[in-house]
C-alpha cells in the first residue's frame, strides 16, 4: 500500500490509507486518549475521547473512525479539545465506581490510565449515576463485575467480530443499558466458547479472569497452560487443532518438533498439560495425552519430509545410559551432526522405561517405535557395555561424555565413579526450564535423575513419604520427583533434561545449541472464528477412554483402550483454543508512547 505523509501536532507522520488518524498518530508516537477503540476491532466512535481537529474541516472528529488522508493537518491538543475530552471522561466515569484500589485491574486499567493522561477538571457537569451490580462469579474462568463497565462495547465486538459467537451483547435501553447475555443466562447455557476474547479486550476490570482460577498462577502461563506446563513445551493447541481438522500426520509432526519420544510419552506422561487445562474448569480437561497417543499410534513418515541431515561435525559424544534422558540427548546431538554412541550396561535399550513400567502400560511396540527413530538418526548403541571409565572414553577419542545413568539403584554418580571427582552443578539454574547440569570435570555433563540426585544438598531435599515406596523422595526442583520407577513418574521431565544437556553439549562442541526443528509444514493461519455451537460447554470427555497414569501404581496400571478416529476428532473439538486469545493485541498505555 502506498505511503503518504500528513501532519499531526506539527509533526510529519508517514502512514497508509488503511489507517485511521488515531492509528497514524499512535504509530508516530503521538498519544491520543481512547477507550472504545481497539486495534483488532472495527472502530465504534462511541467514547469521544479521541477527538481531534482537522484543518479545513468544521467541528471535531473522532480520530478512531476517521481515515488518514494525504496532506491532512491535524491537531490533537487545544483548549476546545481539552474541554470536550474532560466532558467525555466525566460521562464515562459517571457510572464507574470512584475507588480504584479495590479493583483487581488497579494500575493495569485503561480507564485509570486515560484519566491520568487527561487530568482532572475543576468543573463537575455530570452527576454520578452508579448502579451497583453485584459481582457475578458463577461462571467458570471469568468474573463479571459490570459495575465497572463503561459500555465501550469492546467485549461485544470481540465476541461477535473476532469469534463469530455473539454471546455477550448490550442488554436493555437508555440509562438501563448493560452488558450481558440474553435472558441473563450463565455463559455455559449461552453457548459461550470460553475463548477469553472478551476479557482480553476489556479496558477495565469489568470482565476479567476469575481470581479463583488465576490465584497463585503466573498469568502468562495460566492463559495457555497446556503448552506452558508441558515440560518440553509441545505446541498442544496446534496438534489438537490439527486432529480436529482430520490432519493426523501433521498433528504428529507438531508433536515430534518438541519431543523425540512421542509414542512412549503418549502412554506414560503424567499429563502436566491436563492438570491446568482451562476446559477442566468447565467440565473435563481435554484428553491431550490420549490425543497424542492417537496420532502416535497411526503415524507415518510424513514428519520426515523436511528432515534435513546436519553436516557431520567430526565431534564425538559418549552417552552413558539409554533411559529417556540419554536417548533424548543422543537423538538431538546426532541431529546436530555429532557422532553419538550410547553405552548401555544392560542387554536392552530403554533403561527404566523398559524395566520399571509394565508392558500393559507401555507396549513394546511404542518403546521400539521411538527407539528405532533414535537409531535412524544415526546414534550407535552398544549394549552390555557399562563398565567404561570416563578416562577410557576420552582416550577413545570422545570429545564429551554425558552421564545419563539414573540413580535409582546405585546412588549418585560420584559413588559410581568413585575414582573421579564429579561434583554436579546446575549450569543454568535449578528450574526445569533451565535445568542443565555440568560436572566439575570439563567435557562431562549429566542429565536425568543422575543430575537431580547428583546435585549438592543445597538444592535437593530428600523427604521420606508415606507413599508406595519407602525411598520416595522429592527434590526442591519444582516438578522433579525421584524414586524407583522415575522414568514413569517423570519421563517427560527426564526428556527435558536430556534436551537441555544436548543444548549444553552442542555449545561445548562449538555448535549453536539450537535444537529447533520444524516438521509440520506451516499451515494456513488458524481461523480465529469459532462460531456458536449449541451445548459446546457441556461436551464431556468419554470417561472410559481416558485412563491417565496413576503415579501411585508406578507404571503398573494398564493403558486402557485407544481412541477411535471419531472419538479423537470429537475430543479435539472440545478444546477452547486458548492460544487465540494470545493473538489479541494487548493494550498499550500512554506512558509507553
Ligand atoms: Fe474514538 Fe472512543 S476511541 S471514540
Amino acid at each position: 500500500m502506498d505511503k503518504f505523509t500528513l501532519t499531526i501536532d506539527g509533526r510529519e507522520i508517514t502512514t497508509t490509507a488503511d489507517k485511521s488518524l488515531l492509528e497514524a498518530a499512535l504509530e508516530g508516537g503521538i498519544y491520543i486518549p481512547h477507550m472504545c477503540f481497539h486495534e483488532d476491532l472495527r472502530p465504534e466512535g462511541a467514547c469521544r475521547l479521541c477527538l481531534v481537529e482537522i484543518e479545513g474541516v468544521e467541528g471535531v472528529k473522532a480520530s478512531c473512525s476517521t481515515k488518514a488522508e494525504k496532506g491532512m493537518v491535524v491537531t490533537t491538543k487545544s483548549e476546545h479539545l481539552e474541554h470536550l475530552r474532560h466532558l467525555a471522561m466525566e460521562l464515562i466515569i459517571a457510572r464507574h465506581p470512584a475507588e480504584c484500589t479495590g479493583c483487581p485491574k488497579y494500575l493495569n486499567c485503561e480507564l485509570q490510565s486515560n484519566k491520568q493522561f487527561i487530568g482532572g477538571s475543576e468543573e463537575v457537569r455530570v452527576r454520578k449515576q452508579i448502579k451497583p451490580i453485584s459481582v457475578n462469579d458463577s461462571n467458570p474462568l471469568f468474573t463479571h463485575d459490570f459495575t465497572r463497565c463503561i459500555l465501550c462495547g469492546r467485549c461485544v465486538r470481540a465476541c461477535y467480530e473476532l469469534r463469530g459467537v455473539g454471546v455477550v451483547s448490550f442488554i436493555g435501553k437508555g440509562k438501563d443499558t448493560n452488558i450481558g447475555t440474553a435472558y441473563d443466562r450463565l455463559l455455559m447455557d449461552a453457548d459461550c466458547r470460553f475463548c477469553g476474547a472478551c476479557a482480553a479486550v476489556c479496558p477495565t476490570g469489568s470482565i476479567r479472569d476469575s481470581e479463583r482460577y488465576m490465584e497463585g498462577k503466573d498469568k502468562r502461563k495460566a492463559l495457555l497452560p497446556c503448552k506452558n506446563y508441558c515440560p518440553v513445551g509441545i505446541d498442544v493447541p496446534r496438534y489438537v487443532r490439527l486432529i480436529a481438522e482430520g490432519k493426523f500426520d501433521e498433528s504428529y509432526a507438531v508433536v515430534r518438533e518438541s519431543l523425540p519420544l512421542p509414542c512412549i510419552c503418549s502412554y506414560v506422561c503424567l499429563s502436566f498439560c491436563e492438570n491446568d487445562c482451562r476446559r477442566g474448569q468447565i467440565n473435563d480437561p481435554v484428553g491431550i495425552r490420549e490425543l497424542k497417543r492417537f496420532v502416535s499410534e497411526r503415524h507415518t513418515d510424513f514428519w520426515k519430509r523436511d528432515l534435513k541431515p546436519h553436516e557431520p561435525t567430526g565431534k564425538r559424544v559418549a552417552v552413558l545410559g539409554s533411559g529417556p534422558s540419554g536417548l533424548t540427548a543422543a537423538y538431538y546431538l546426532a541431529r546436530k551432526g555429532h557422532g553419538v554412541t550410547i553405552f548401555e550396561q544392560d542387554a536392552q535399550i530403554g533403561g527404566m522405561l523398559r524395566h520399571t513400567i509394565s508392558r500393559k502400560r507401555l507396549p513394546k511396540e511404542a518403546l521400539e517405535d521411538d527407539i528405532n527413530e533414535i537409531i535412524n538418526a544415526g546414534v550407535e548403541i552398544r549394549l552390555n557395555e557399562g563398565g567404561k571409565t570416563i578416562d577410557q572414553l576420552f582416550e577413545e577419542g570422545y570429545n564429551a561424555v554425558l552421564l545419563a545413568i539414573g540413580s535409582t539403584f546405585s546412588g549418585p554418580p560420584a559413588l559410581r565413579f568413585k575414582d573421579e571427582d564429579l561434583n554436579i552443578t546446575p549450569m543454568g539454574g535449578i528450574e526445569v526450564d533451565t535445568y542443565n547440569m555440568a560436572t566439575s570435570r570439563e567435557g562431562v555433563f549429566a542429565c536425568g535423575d543422575v543430575a537431580i540426585n547428583g546435585v549438592t544438598e543445597d538444592f535437593i531435599e530428600y523427604t521420606k513419604s508415606e507413599d508406595y515406596y519407602e525411598d520416595f523422595h522429592e527434590s526442591l526442583i519444582e516438578g522433579m520427583v525421584a524414586n524407583r520407577g522415575d522414568s514413569y513418574r517423570s519421563a517427560t521431565i527426564a526428556i527435558k533434561s536430556g534436551k537441555n544437556a544436548a543444548e549444553g553439549i552442542d555449545q561445548f562442541l562449538d555448535g549453536d545449541g539450537d535444537l529447533t526443528e520444524r516438521f509440520a509444514s506451516i499451515e494456513e493461519e488458524q481461523s480465529p472464528i469459532l462460531g456458536r455451537e449449541k451445548g459446546f460447554s457441556r461436551l464431556g470427555r468419554r470417561a472410559d477412554a481416558f485412563q491417565r497414569p496413576v503415579p501411585q501404581y508406578a507404571g503398573m496400571d494398564p493403558a486402557g483402550d485407544a481412541l477411535t478416529e471419531e472419538e479423537a476428532v470429537e475430543e479435539a473439538k472440545r478444546c477452547l483454543k486458548c492460544n487465540l486469545r494470545l493473538k489479541i493485541t494487548p493494550p498499550k498505555f500512554w506512558t509507553e508512547y
